[in-house]
């Protein structure tokens, strides 16, 4: 079978003051306001999940005419469709800096790649280490073993002393740290903590899903053990993430999802397991998944990182700025002396309650944010918001106008308060009445509102 040609396409960075960099799905969404009115969606909410790319859905389109199953067919297009997808693979572990003898494991997201991984350590190497810090996806699966659990101090030289203390206290197989908060957008120095783990004989897994969309990583250089990330962070929002890391733990590892396509040989009583990656995904692969992720990962490496740094620069001091300006406001941090985050930004709003806060966003402003207490329950608490607190978030697609029309948003709602009135429903601020309706789409009919179930994590 022919080698497929590279996944590029045509895609020229729109770096104007303050424009998107790129351009995304919902760059034209319209919102419906309480009022009746409708307006250009501000998303503010790329933490959580990020729109696609457009590279990524013309890829798709044309890709789907050649989707068919994968590793089994004959067919013409099983192959191409096979082709793409371990291509896909090749091109995600090249995105970051995989080392040739590294495994790629297509996963769901990164709280699969996580649990997978969790499942690889060795048990007689010692405990997983991890900082109070994580989102739970970085938590909860070590706890399934021997996992001990560091609280963070006030400042990140203080967090990476106590951090050592317990490395060096007893055997540590492995590190588990995000690379960038998802609360408060503040990165954690990887080269150091990889000199920590590896000092002590242990590795270290870093949590990608907020760090890949906005730095570039190169695992082999920063000599990163495994890399966890999800597409749906990363503009490729159609249920592929990835696993990247070194090989024998994860062939030694039992099978994570046993089935087809997971082994080489089985008999009534006996099974021999394909090497990783294989051995990891059992049944039919998320082909159109892994290609949109490798899509997004070829177009976002076509950005020059500056370009990437300084669009995200100008918006995010934007937005600390305008928040700061608001009476009221507070901009949530984790450490003193942290030099570097990223445009992921929580505050609290003195009187208001988040959750009400951001349904106003919403409701009266087409706003997208997040609420809650964002998947880190530990951490959240540890910083005095148990209550929760609003996240806006920014992306390639992020604009000046929407950090402008938050801040605007939140002067008026000091100011003025709510035009609307705001009822719980199912434990979550909401319009009351809620006159919007949900969008015509070809299939599917949805209603909003009191239909959707409550989150019982309130966000990612
Ligand atoms: C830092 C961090 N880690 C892990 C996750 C889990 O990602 P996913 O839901 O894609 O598995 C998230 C999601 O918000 C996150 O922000």
């Amino acid at each position: 079978m022919a080698t497929i040609a590279p996944f590029l396409h045509p895609c020229t960075p729109a770096s104007r003051d303050g424009e998107p960099l790129l351009p995304v799905s919902d760059a034209r969404s319209l919102t419906p306001l309480v009022d009746g009115r409708n307006v250009r969606y501000a998303n503010l909410d790329y933490a959580a999940s990020a729109p696609a790319l457009d590279a990524v859905t013309r890829q798709l389109e044309a890709v789907l005419p050649y989707y068919a199953s994968v590793h089994r067919g004959a067919g013409y297009a099983s192959q191409v469709s096979t082709a793409l997808y371990e291509r896909s693979r090749e091109v995600v572990g090249e995105f970051v800096g995989a080392r040739s003898d590294d495994v790629v494991v297509i996963t769901r997201n990164t709280t699969d790649s996580l649990n997978l991984l969790a499942t690889a350590v060795p048990s007689d190497q010692g405990d997983v280490v991890v900082l109070d810090v994580e989102h739970h996806a970085n938590l909860l699966p070590w706890r399934r073993g021997g996992c001990r659990v560091v609280p963070l101090r006030s400042t990140i030289a203080a967090t990476l002393a106590a951090l050592e203390a317990a490395v060096a206290s007893s055997p540590t197989a492995l590190v588990a740290v995000t690379g960038c908060s998802n609360v408060t957008g503040e990165l954690l120095p990887l080269a150091r903590l990889v000199e920590i783990a590896h000092r002590h004989g242990a590795r270290i897994v870093v949590d990608g899903a907020q760090l890949v969309p906005h730095r570039r990583v190169d695992i082999a250089a920063l000599g990163i053990d495994y890399l966890a990330l999800s597409g749906h962070k990363l503009y490729a929002p159609h249920g592929a993430g990835a696993l990247v890391g070194r090989r024998d733990w994860l062939d030694a590892a039992p099978a994570y999802l046993a089935g087809g396509g997971a082994v080489r040989e089985v008999t009534a009583d006996h099974v021999e397991w394909a090497a990783a990656p294989q051995r990891h995904e059992g049944g039919s692969p998320n082909v159109l998944g892994a290609v949109a992720l490798a899509t997004a990962c070829e177009t976002l490496a076509l950005v020059p990182e500056g370009e990437l740094l300084a669009h995200e620069a100008e918006l995010a001091g934007l937005l600390r700025d305008g928040l700061a300006g608001v009476p009221g406001v507070s901009i949530v941090r984790i450490w003193d002396d942290s030099e570097e985050s990223v445009g992921v930004v929580t505050f609290t709003v003195d009187g208001h309650d988040a959750g009400r806060a951001a349904a106003y966003l919403s409701a009266e402003h087409g706003i997208g944010v997040r609420d809650g207490r964002f998947c880190a329950h530990p951490l959240v608490a540890r910083l005095g918001h148990a209550a929760g607190a609003v996240r806006a978030s920014l992306g390639v697609g992020s604009r000046r106008d929407d950090v402008e029309r938050l801040v605007d948003a939140l002067h008026t709602l000091v100011r003025d308060g709510e035009t609307w009135t705001y009822a719980l429903d199912g434990g979550r601020w909401a319009p009351s009445p809620d006159p919007r309706r949900a969008p015509a789409l070809p299939a599917l009919g949805i209603t909003l509102g009191g239909a959707l179930p409550a989150s019982p994590c309130e966000g990612d």
